[in-house]
C-alpha cells in the first residue's frame, strides 16, 4: 500500500481527507505544508520550533514513541494535549492510515 488517508480536523470542526504517499519519506509536517496548511516549521523539522504541533484525535497509539527531545519541546507548550505530537517527527507510514489530526501550531 502506498497511499493512506490522513484526516485533518479544520478550525470549524469539519474534516478534510487527504491522500498521503508513504513511499516518499515525507513527515506529516512536510505533507501538511505541501497541502497548503499554515505551518511555519521554522526549524525545518528538527524538533526545535514546535510550530508543527498537532493533536492526534485518532490513531495516537499507533504512532512511533515520543523521543526525549520531542517531549522536552512539547512540554513547553501552553496548548499541549494528551495526544500532542510534533508533526515533523512523524514519518508517513501505513500505520497512520485513517489518523485524525488537528493542527495546533502557529502558521
Ligand atoms: S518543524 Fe520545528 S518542531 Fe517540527
Amino acid at each position: 500500500m502506498n497511499d493512506i488517508n490522513i484526516i485533518v480536523e479544520e478550525k470549524d470542526g469539519s474534516h478534510t481527507t487527504l491522500l498521503a504517499p508513504t513511499d516518499m519519506s515525507l513527515s506529516l509536517m512536510e505533507f501538511l505544508k505541501g497541502n497548503e496548511y499554515d505551518i511555519l516549521a521554522t526549524c525545518g523539522g528538527m524538533a526545535l520550533c514546535a510550530t508543527c504541533h498537532v493533536s492526534v484525535l485518532s490513531g495516537f497509539e499507533k504512532l512511533n514513541p515520543i523521543s526525549d527531545d520531542e517531549y522536552a519541546i512539547l512540554d513547553t507548550l501552553p496548548g499541549i494535549t494528551d495526544t500532542s505530537r510534533l508533526s515533523c517527527q512523524l514519518k508517513l507510514s501505513d500505520e497512520m492510515d485513517g489518523m485524525v489530526v488537528k493542527i495546533l501550531g502557529e502558521g
